[in-house]
């Protein structure tokens, strides 16, 4: 899919404040830091749509971004913050849960891990409450021009591995480098697809 326009359209904490959910919409949540607001930015090819940041907790609200005046991408607030206050974290749990549960146009959570880390808890159970609460999402691994080709696959033999334990399945993943541009013709062929079973609901 070629990229021919992406603005950002709204900022904001409240799920009612959000666009009109009328058209397919795509969010990226994970840990801080890993690597959401730049995954965004490569995507769109536009450096700095979105706000990214060396310090983990940049991003702070959901944010909007209309491409193609055809779909959304939803940039979130990292997870896993250590740095963010109990009242914050509370706070960013109740808009999450309440985006995430009740946003009717959302196809696709994207859940960004860093490829250079083993399974790490707080995304075991994230994955494990979109499962319960029916809500679909695949793995997207970032940074991944961190590590050269063998410890890639090794990495990711190990996270399928790990997971395996647990899941009947590995889920859907995709292996992503904003730096690099890798990964972007994949995701956003997986977006057209997707898209079109909008359509048709
Ligand atoms: P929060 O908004 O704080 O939750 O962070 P985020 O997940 O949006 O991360 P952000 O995109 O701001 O990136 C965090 C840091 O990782 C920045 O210093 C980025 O330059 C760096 N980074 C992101 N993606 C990549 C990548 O693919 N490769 C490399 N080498 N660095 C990356
Ligand atoms: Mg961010």
């Amino acid at each position: 899919m070629k990229i021919t326009s992406a603005r950002f359209v709204i900022s904001n904490t409240e799920v009612s404040k959000c666009p009109k959910p009328v058209l397919p919409e795509y969010a990226f949540i994970g840990r801080s830091n890993v690597g959401k607001s730049s995954l965004i930015n490569m995507l769109a090819g536009i450096r700095n749509l979105a706000h990214t940041s060396a310090k983990p907790g940049k991003t702070r609200l959901i944010n909007h971004f209309l491409i193609n005046d055809k779909w959304y991408l939803a940039d979130l607030p990292g997870y896993g913050y250590a740095k963010a206050s109990k009242e914050q974290k509370l706070l960013f749990e109740r808009f999450i849960t309440e985006y995430l549960l009740t946003r009717r146009n959302l196809l696709c959570v994207f859940v960004l891990v860093d490829v250079r880390l083993p399974l790490q808890q707080i995304d075991r159970e994230f994955f494990e409450w979109c499962a319960a609460k029916e809500i679909p999402f695949v793995i997207v691994f970032t940074k991944a021009d961190k590590l050269g080709k063998t410890e890639l696959n090794k990495q990711l033999n190990n996270y399928q591995n790990e997971l395996l334990k647990s899941w009947e399945g590995m889920p859907r993943y995709f292996v992503t480098s904003a730096e690099k541009r890798a990964g972007r013709e994949e995701l956003l062929a997986f977006i057209g697809e997707t898209n079109r079973i909008f359509k048709v609901l």
